[in-house]
């Protein structure tokens, strides 16, 4: 990829979200990342976007792979807010070691899942991180229902991957975490431009 590419999706990812965000996203935002409490680590957390909506008081580790991401979110992170940056994606061993076994009380992942090359071994992770009841929120795109647009999103896949950082819009996300060892405790379909999965699960009973 491109030395530019990288500095130049963290530079419009903002503005290109906007519309989004004020169509619904934030809102959904708020609402999944007001309750969190304790250790929580955030993958992917891009520029920042999620850091307003942390209550005071989470000891959050935001992490991302991309340098010029991370360096948006720490000129975003509010003053008051306690956060460790690691410049990191799920599957890197600076990730792997420095998370330790069952030590977050949860995990968020916003807009990531679409993303990352093996979601299935990001799950296994998150599970080991995890204390028991510890919670992974979720508010990710995922792959259409009808048909026609199935096939669309398949058509357009491969030129959306080349310029939106590797993001598919094929993902089923949901599809990941109902096989998994994880228990569902709250969960909600969306159509916003694309259509969403917003999910709350804990590893251990509800
Ligand atoms: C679409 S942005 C989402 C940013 C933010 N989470 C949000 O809600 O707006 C996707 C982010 O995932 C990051 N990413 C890409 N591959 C990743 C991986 N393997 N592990 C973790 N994050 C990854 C990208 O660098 C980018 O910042």
């Amino acid at each position: 990829m491109s030395h530019w590419y990288k500095p130049v999706f963290a530079a419009v990812y903002d503005p290109i979200m906007a519309r989004i965000e004020a169509g619904g996203l934030s809102d959904w935002r708020r609402a999944f990342l007001s309750g969190l409490s304790g250790q929580v680590l955030e993958i992917g957390s891009g520029t920042g976007v999620n850091f307003p909506f942390y209550p005071e008081g989470v000891q959050l580790i935001a992490s991302d792979p991309s340098g010029p991401m991370i360096h948006r979110a720490r000129r975003k992170a509010p003053k008051d807010k306690n956060i460790r940056f690691i410049q990191a994606g799920i599957g890197d061993r600076a990730l792997d070691e420095s998370i330790r076994e069952g030590s977050l009380d949860a995990i968020v992942s916003t807009l990531v899942l679409c993303s990352v090359p093996e979601p299935n071994a990001a799950i296994d992770r998150f599970w080991k991180w995890l204390k028991p009841g510890g919670k992974v929120i979720l508010i990710e795109h995922i792959h259409a229902t009808k048909p026609v647009n199935q096939r669309l999103q398949q058509w357009v896949n491969p030129v959306w991957r080349a310029v939106a950082d590797g993001c598919n819009l094929t993902r089923s996300t949901d599809a990941y975490f109902k096989e998994s060892p994880f228990t569902c405790i709250e969960e909600h379909y969306d159509i916003l431009a694309v259509r969403w999965y917003r999910a709350i699960y804990q590893k251990g009973p509800a």
